[in-house]
């Protein structure tokens, strides 16, 4: 049988041997055999491993999907990440500092999507295993916080009142202080019996919030999230940063970058996650493409005592981005994009002279690309935070600071 020497990872985790050729769960430096068909190894059998290479903590891992790296140090999974990050700005001709690895711990994760089925004996609710829509039950997950592992019955509640006998349903999941705040979607369509059979089951299960497929079936308690000194209730199946401790993380540097600071933009502003807390000491206007967040945010302000003045404005700022002339009253930015990234927001805020912007990303290539802009006109880029939210998967998050340097 061949052998195949492991060079680097992809940008999904899998090793990769010349060819190329993909290997599952293998790490740079080993050597490995296996099946090759098409481009990719199966069967893979580790000869030689790398020193980085751990004993997974999760029995769940051999079969589960949900994480990709556990077969790793957790020590060689920071630096890999903030290897991608250095990359993905030496191909822009970007040398950037990384000054610090953020690792969200073990069992933190406060939001999270199941898949559950219905099954002759019941229903099962899990992740999908690795590469396949086989739904695998997560009794021991170790991504999940404690409070959150209450979703996986719930979720295997809903897929036996509402799953149809073939199709799976999509659980989103998210811890809130009154209780489980659940989206479902992809289940039967909504009818006069089904409607109070959920409604039973949420009093049932003590659900905060019951949506399913967008419309809300139950209300019992408001599924607030704490964002500074507001309460703000996101609609159903709203984003909402995916660990507390990610979130707190990425505040601190936003706010240490605006920090004196009396007029800010957040751009992509989602329920207000930046800011409500940002508006303890600065005025904000928030633009957001989903008008439903905003007025959730909007709300939160209002009831929470003592905060500056918060204007919000619902906009599609990939079609219309806030042009320099409108950006150029305030005195910072925040921009939290989508993966895939603000190329035409980033550049209106290149000509805008906003002396400092504040980027979180969840796409080092796009925030690499935007960064190239910023440089190109005249902004400084500050060090580079990775905030790993995602633990034991691929996914990269950053923050990073741009300050003009004529400023
Ligand atoms: C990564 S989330 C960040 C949200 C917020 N900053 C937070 O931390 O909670 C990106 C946000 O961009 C919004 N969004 C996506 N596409 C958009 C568009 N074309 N125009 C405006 N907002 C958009 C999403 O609704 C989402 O709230």
């Amino acid at each position: 049988m061949d052998s195949y020497l492991i060079e680097r990872l992809g940008h999904m985790g899998d090793g990769i041997a010349r060819g190329p050729v993909f290997a599952p769960l293998t790490l740079p430096g080993e050597t490995v055999t296996g099946r090759l068909e098409g481009d990719r190894l199966h069967e893979v059998k580790i000869v030689t491993p790398a020193p980085e290479r751990v004993a997974a903590p999760c029995r769940h891992f051999r079969t589960c999907g949900g994480c990709a790296l556990q077969h790793a140090a957790p020590e060689f999974i920071a630096g890999w990440k903030a290897g991608v990050v250095r990359q993905a700005l030496a191909a822009q001709g970007i040398e950037g500092e990384i000054a610090a690895v953020h690792t969200s711990p073990e069992r933190s994760r406060r939001r999270a999507t199941l898949s559950a089925r219905r099954t002759k004996k019941g229903a099962l609710a899990g992740f999908h295993a690795r590469g396949s829509d086989v739904v695998v039950e997560i009794p021991d997950c170790h991504l999940l916080a404690p409070g959150l592992m209450a979703a996986l019955p719930v979720a295997e509640a809903l897929a036996v009142a509402g799953g149809s006998r073939k199709g799976e349903i999509s659980v989103q999941a998210t811890l809130s202080p009154g209780g489980l705040d659940i989206a479902v979607t992809g289940g039967k369509p909504m009818d006069g019996p089904l409607q109070v059979e959920l409604a039973q089951l949420a009093e049932g299960l003590g659900l905060a919030r019951l949506a399913w497929d967008g419309e809300v079936v139950a209300m019992r308690h408001a599924p607030e999230q704490v964002f500074g000194r507001a309460k703000v209730t996101p609609p159903p199946g709203a984003f909402l940063q995916a660990t507390a401790d990610g979130e707190a993380r990425l505040l601190a540097e936003v706010s240490t970058l605006t920090q004196g600071k009396s007029r800010v933009v957040d751009l992509f502003a989602g329920s207000g996650t930046f800011t409500l807390p940002l508006a303890d000491d600065a005025e904000v206007h928030a633009v957001e493409g989903e008008a439903e967040m905003l007025r959730a945010l909007d709300r939160g302000w209002r009831n929470a005592p003592g905060l500056k003045r918060v204007s919000t404005e619902a906009r599609d700022l990939f079609r219309r981005p806030l042009l320099a002339e409108e950006l150029s009253r305030f005195d910072a930015a925040v921009i939290d994009p989508p993966r895939a990234g603000a190329a035409s927001q980033i550049a209106e805020l290149a000509r805008s002279g906003v002396p400092v912007i504040a980027h979180v990303s969840c796409n080092p290539v796009t925030f690499a690309r935007d960064a190239a802009v910023l440089i190109g006109a005249g902004y400084a880029m500050g060090p580079v935070i990775v905030v790993d939210q995602f633990r034991w998967s691929p996914h990269v998050e950053l923050v990073a600071g741009f300050s003009l340097t004529s400023a």
